[in-house]
């Protein structure tokens, strides 16, 4: 829903994205506001700003005049400042949109930083940064109190330099971290881990901010187990949605190895995991697409057999909302005959919503925990 966030700087109409009426919630809080403030009251005046993790445009498009660089690893965050940008009449080229992942090559006099969920993607985030920064940089962090991490303070000074926490104000609070040449430690954020899938051993690689980069997720244990009772040797056409490090795809691509296969995610780090997982295991197989988008948006030919393991939340947003958008796109995008299995906590109760969307859901197998269900696409 579109609201008017008043700052200290400047009014902006924002919207959450994907723009859902039924969605009440307002695209930023009060640690945005908090450290809006901060830029507008000081006496400093920066050429050169980086901004990480701005969720909606809150902090990118209120200073725009600035041009400054954004990192987020959402495509839904891309888009919704994109969106967010052209209600505001703001050109597309005053706010550049880049991924943790993209090389940075300037140096920044200003950084702002909204404190990620995920340590990992922070530890990563400060050490890809800090060969850009300087002395003289303003560094600036913030976040929800009940969100920040309890090692924030100690992230901040290992990998930047000496940190001081301001009081907090409306539950937020800001952090101001000196620049202190030397400090940073550097490492690789990219995890992997062996697995066995019908006796081959398996290699999964992982982003910092990619789910289960350590360690294979008891759920997609689980429906592993049971892929090979799927039928999916009949499939032409498998999409692994929300394919995290992609593990659920490329076992799938081991019982049908003509398939072609999508891997999708609105994570970049997820998709560019994924797409490492698969070359791995397939160096020379071409019948393959990563794509980073929305739930199944960028997915143009229909499928036979969709694989998910939905997520329950977005950054700190818990709910069921994505699982459904990703059963209705399924719907959508299966050809007559063709089948949507999940993975999921039995107490998600998909099967009620599988049961509405498609008319049928099959109970595949479960555990004390979960649920594998399977429903078919009929004409
Ligand atoms: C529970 S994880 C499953 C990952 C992987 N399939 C596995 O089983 O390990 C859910 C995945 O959905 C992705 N996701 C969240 N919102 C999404 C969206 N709107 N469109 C596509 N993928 C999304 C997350 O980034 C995450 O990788």
């Amino acid at each position: 829903m579109m609201k008017t966030f008043s700052n200290a700087i400047t009014d902006l109409q924002l919207t959450r994205y994907p723009i859902s009426s039924k969605d009440t919630l307002q695209a930023w809080d009060a640690a945005d506001e908090y450290l809006i403030e901060f830029i507008a009251q000081s006496a400093k005046s920066w050429q050169n700003p980086i901004i990480l993790n701005d969720q909606w445009g809150a902090l990118s498009l209120t200073l725009h005049q600035k041009h400054p660089t954004v990192i987020s690893d959402s495509f839904l965050s891309h888009q919704g400042i994109i969106h967010n940008a052209q209600v505001n009449q703001i050109a597309s080229a005053d706010v550049s949109v880049l991924t943790p992942l993209s090389e940075l090559s300037e140096s920044y006099d200003l950084v702002i930083l909204k404190v990620p969920k995920n340590n990992s993607l922070l530890i990563e985030q400060l050490t890809r940064l800090y060969p850009y920064l300087s002395p003289n940089t303003t560094f600036v962090s913030g976040g929800m109190i009940k969100h920040l991490p309890p090692t924030l303070i100690e992230t901040l000074e290992q990998f930047i330099g000496p940190t001081q926490a301001s009081l907090a104000q409306k539950k937020a609070r800001l952090f101001h971290t000196e620049v202190n040449t030397g400090s940073a430690i550097k490492k690789s954020a990219l995890s992997s881990y062996k697995f066995t899938f019908l006796n081959q051993t398996l290699t999964a690689y992982g982003h910092a901010n990619v789910f289960a980069r350590q360690k294979l997720d008891i759920g997609t244990r689980l429906l592993l187990q049971h892929l090979p009772s799927l039928a999916l040797e009949k499939a032409q056409h498998i999409v692994d949605l929300g394919c995290g490090n992609g593990v659920l795809g490329v076992c799938a691509s081991i019982i049908n190895t003509d398939a072609s296969i999508s891997f999708t995610d609105e994570s970049f780090m997820a998709v560019d995991s994924a797409k490492r997982t698969w070359q791995k295991r397939f160096p020379n197989r071409q019948n393959v697409q990563f794509i980073v988008n929305d739930c199944l948006q960028g997915i143009t030919t229909e499928a036979d057999e969709i694989l998910c393991n939905p997520p329950f939340h977005q950054q700190h947003t818990v709910g069921d909302q994505i699982a459904w958008r990703m059963f209705k796109q399924a719907k959508q995008k299966l050809v007559t005959g063709g089948a949507l299995t999940v993975i999921g906590n039995r107490h998600l109760n998909y099967h009620m919503k599988l049961k509405r969307l498609f008319g049928n859901c099959t109970l595949i197998a479960n555990d004390r925990k979960f649920v594998i269900l399977r429903a078919t696409k009929s004409l």
